[in-house]
């Protein structure tokens, strides 16, 4: 009987584990987090040194901005996604693999595409350009 019931606490605790996950995922902890300021031309800067061969991807916190953006280093160009589910809003949380709405579930890529509705719309984009040893994300 106590055999019965160890299996039985285990089997849960597993599930239990399997769900977290997800949410430890989610909550996109691993990834760096830049704090920084809007220039008056409307632009962040990202240092370039904020990526490493081991981190392609920083989220940048532009002081008064609504949400982040998710700044992403592949094959030398950056792509800058804001962090805002096109469903209704609510701030995303990003993974290093995807971005995760936690209001309604919606699920988007990393080029911002919708994986998973009710968000229909892929996120938006600034454009971003490297200029002498920074990134420049364009707000506008
Ligand atoms: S606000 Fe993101 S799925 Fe609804």
């Amino acid at each position: 009987m106590k055999r019965r019931l160890f299996i039985k606490n285990s089997c849960a605790a597993c599930a239990s584990l399997i769900g977290a996950s997800w949410i430890l995922e989610g909550c996109g902890s691993s990834l760096p987090m830049l704090k920084t300021a809007i220039a008056n031309n409307n632009t962040i800067s990202v240092p370039i040194s904020k990526f490493t061969p081991q981190n392609n991807m920083v989220i940048v916190r532009g002081a008064g901005m609504e949400n982040d953006i998710l700044l992403i280093k592949k094959d030398n160009a950056y792509k800058a996604l804001y962090m805002k589910c096109t469903h209704e809003g609510i701030g995303l949380t990003a993974t290093s693999t995807k971005l995760v709405c936690p209001a309604h579930g919606s699920l988007f890529d990393l080029e911002g595409n919708v994986l998973k509705e009710p968000a229909h719309i892929p996120l938006k984009q600034f454009a971003a350009k490297v200029e002498n040893e920074n990134i420049l994300i364009y707000l506008s």
